[in-house]
C-alpha cells in the first residue's frame, strides 16, 4: 500500500474521539469544563491512540439543546473559554499529530440568534428569508417530529408577523433556509472561519434535514440540494485539501449513498453507519451474529475516497429507528426494559457497560468489533473506560455526564463543588470510585488498556481500514468472521456473540499447511490444513484477529 496515499487519506485510518468541552475537564476551577482543561488532557487522548478529536458544539448558546442551539457561529461559549483558548487547544492537538473537527450545526439556529430576532421583527426585515415561513403549515411539507415528547408540530406560529416558521427540532430551533444564497454564503463563511483557526473539517449535523426543501413555496424551482452539498465540499477542499465532512445521515444504506454524492463521491467524506450500529445491537441481543453479518453484506462500499464511520455509542439516544418494531422491542427487552431507559419510543438512553451488565469479556468483544470492521471508529468520551449512564438526568443528558478521571466526588473532572457541575457525576457501580481513567491506566487488564491496544493494532494493520470486506461462513451462527484484504495482505477477525465457547471453521482457499494464522491481539497461532481450512477456538464472547503468515515467518512485526 502506498504510504503517501494512506497518509493523505488520513480519515481512513483515523481514530475519532467525540467530546463535549463542557463535561470533559475543568481547567479553571469554576465547575464547568473548558478548553484549558481539555488541553491538559491531550496527552491522555494521544496515548489512547486518538488521531482526530470531534468537538461537540462549543459556541455561544442558551443551552436548551445542549449547545445544538447556537446564537453566534463565530464565537466560543464564554463558560468554555475564549477564541484564544480554542486556538491554543488546536495548536496543542496538532503538535501531537491530532486533527480537530467540530460540529457544524447549520440546519437551524437558536431562536435567540440575532438573525432570527431580526427575522421575526417584521415580514420585510433583513433576515426574514433566512428562515422558512408559511401562512399555513403546507400539507406537502416535511413530516415527522424529531422530539415527540416535546413537540407535536414542525411549524410554530409567530404572533407578531402572523406566519408559521419551520423547525425540524425544538420550536426554539428555527430552521435556516439553505435555499437562500445569502444563507449559503454565510455557511461557507462560518466554515472558512474555523478552518482558518486550524480545524480539519466538520461533523455535519442533521444533513438530510438541512438539505430538505419540501413544502417550500417553490420547492421544484429550487436548486438541487445535493449540488449544494457538493459545492460545500468543493469549497472546503479548496481551502484545505485534507479537510473532511463527516455527516449525520441516519437513513437506509441506499438513501445514504446519495449523500456521498453517488458515484461522483463529491459530497460527504464519511457517513455514520447507523444501520450497522443498530443491527449490531440486535445481534448482541440475540447472541447471534447473523443480523450484523446481513447488514454488512448489504452495506455498499463508499465511492472514491469516502469511508464509513462506525460507532457503538454516540452522544444522542441510541437510536433503533432502522429496526422493525419487533426487533426494536427485542433490543429494548434485552438492554433497556424500563421505560426510564428508553427515549422517544425509538432509542435507549444508556451506555454500553450497564446494558451488558458490566461483563468485561463482552464489552471487549464489542470494541474489538468496532476496530476491526472497515470504517473509521468513532468513540464517545468515557467509552474507553466503560462509563455508565445517569438515569436521573433528563433525556439524552443521561450519557453526557462529567468525564471520570479519578476516584472521588468530583471524579477529577473539577475541583469545584459538584453542585456547580454541568451535570451530576454518575454514582454507584459505574461511579468514579469504580470506573476511572486513573485506575485503569495502571491496570493492564482494563478496558482502557484494551482499547489502547486495539487502536494500535488497527493502525498497524491497514488492511482493516483499506481492504475489501468479505463476510466468511464459519458454520456457526454465533460467530461473525470477516476478512479484509488488500494488495496481498489479509486480516481475518472473528467475534463470538454468544456466551458459550465455539469452534469456528474458516476456509481460506489461497492457503495451505505451509501457513499459520498468527494472533494479532494475544500470543497464539492456529494451524491451517492442506486444503486451507482452519479451526479457530473462541471463548464465550471471545474475539481474535488473525493474519496468515508463512510458517517460517510466524512472528509478524
Ligand atoms: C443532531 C444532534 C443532536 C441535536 C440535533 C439538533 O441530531 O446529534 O444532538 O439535538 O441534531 O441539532
Amino acid at each position: 500500500m502506498k504510504l503517501t496515499r494512506t497518509a493523505d487519506l488520513w480519515w481512513k485510518t483515523a481514530v475519532v474521539y467525540c467530546l463535549d468541552v463542557e463535561t470533559f475537564r475543568d481547567g479553571d476551577g469554576d465547575g464547568c469544563g473548558d478548553f484549558r482543561g481539555l488541553t491538559q488532557k491531550i496527552d491522555y487522548l494521544d496515548r489512547l491512540g486518538v488521531t482526530c478529536i470531534w468537538l461537540m458544539p462549543f459556541y455561544p448558546s442558551p443551552d436548551r439543546d445542549d449547545g445544538y442551539d447556537i446564537t453566534d457561529f463565530y464565537g466560543v461559549d464564554p463558560r468554555l473559554g475564549t477564541l484564544g483558548d480554542f486556538v491554543e487547544f488546536v495548536r496543542t492537538a496538532r503538535d501531537r499529530g491530532m486533527r480537530v473537527i467540530a460540529d457544524l450545526v447549520v440546519n437551524h439556529t437558536s431562536d435567540r440568534h440575532p438573525w432570527f430576532q431580526d427575522a421575526r421583527s417584521g415580514r420585510d426585515s433583513r433576515h426574514r428569508d433566512w428562515y422558512v415561513w408559511a401562512d399555513e403549515p403546507p400539507p406537502d411539507g416535511p413530516k415527522g417530529v424529531v422530539f415527540p415528547d416535546k413537540e407535536d408540530s414542525l411549524w410554530q406560529y409567530d404572533e407578531h408577523t402572523g406566519q408559521y416558521y419551520l423547525h425540524r427540532f425544538y420550536k426554539h430551533q428555527p430552521d435556516l433556509n439553505v435555499a437562500n444564497p445569502e444563507v449559503r454564503d454565510e455557511i461557507a463563511r462560518i466554515m472558512g472561519f474555523w478552518m482558518e483557526l486550524g480545524l480539519s473539517g466538520f461533523r455535519v449535523d442533521a444533513v438530510p434535514f438541512m438539505l430538505e426543501t419540501d413544502g417550500q413555496a417553490d420547492a421544484s424551482r429550487l436548486p438541487d440540494p445535493h449540488d449544494y452539498l457538493a459545492d460545500l465540499r468543493a469549497f472546503l477542499s479548496r481551502r484545505n485539501g485534507e479537510a473532511v465532512l463527516l455527516g449525520e445521515v441516519n437513513l437506509p444504506y441506499a438513501d445514504t449513498m446519495a449523500f456521498y454524492g453517488g458515484e461522483q463521491g463529491d459530497e460527504l467524506t464519511m457517513c455514520f453507519d447507523f444501520v450497522g450500529m443498530q443491527k449490531m445491537y440486535l445481534a448482541l441481543a440475540r447472541r447471534v451474529a447473523r443480523p450484523l453479518a446481513e447488514a454488512l453484506r448489504e452495506r455498499p462500499a463508499p465511492p472514491k475516497d469516502g469511508h464509513w464511520a462506525t460507532f457503538v455509542r454516540n452522544h444522542d439516544e441510541l437510536t433503533l429507528d432502522r429496526l422493525s418494531d419487533a426487533e426494536r422491542e427485542e433490543v429494548f427487552q434485552a438492554f433497556g426494559p424500563e421505560e426510564n431507559m428508553q427515549l422517544y419510543g425509538r432509542g435507549l438512553r444508556r451506555r454500553l457497560p450497564p446494558m451488558l451488565d458490566g461483563d468485561p469479556k463482552r464489552l471487549k468483544m464489542v470494541y474489538s468489533l468496532l476496530f476491526s470492521l472497515p470504517g473509521t471508529p468513532v468513540l464517545f468520551y468515557g467509552e474507553e473506560i466503560g462509563m455508565g449512564e445517569d438515569l436521573r438526568a433528563e433525556g439524552r443528558l443521561a450519557v453526557r455526564t462529567p468525564m471520570q478521571w479519578r476516584p472521588g466526588p468530583g471524579a477529577g473532572f473539577s475541583d469545584a463543588d459538584p453542585s456547580r457541575f454541568p451535570g451530576q457525576v454518575v454514582e454507584g457501580r459505574y461511579g468514579p470510585d469504580r470506573v476511572s481513567a486513573a485506575a485503569q491506566r495502571r491496570d493492564p487488564g482494563s478496558l482502557l488498556s484494551w482499547i489502547g491496544m486495539l487502536t494500535r493494532r488497527y493502525r498497524e494493520n491497514p488492511e482493516l481500514a483499506w481492504g475489501d470486506l468479505d463476510i466468511l461462513d464459519t458454520g456457526t451462527d454465533q460467530v461473525l468472521a470477516h476478512r479484509c484484504s488488500r494488495e496481498g495482505g489479509t486480516v481475518v477477525a472473528l467475534h463470538n456473540f454468544s456466551q458459550d465457547p465455539v469452534e469456528a471453521r474458516l476456509t481460506l482457499d489461497e492457503l495451505d499447511s505451509s501457513w499459520l494464522l498468527t494472533d494479532l491481539l494475544v500470543d497464539g497461532t492456529t494451524e491451517v490444513a492442506s486444503d486451507g481450512t482452519a479451526v479457530v477456538r473462541l471463548d464465550g464472547y471471545g474475539c481474535r484477529w488473525l493474519r496468515p503468515v508463512p510458517r517460517d515467518q510466524a512472528l509478524p512485526d
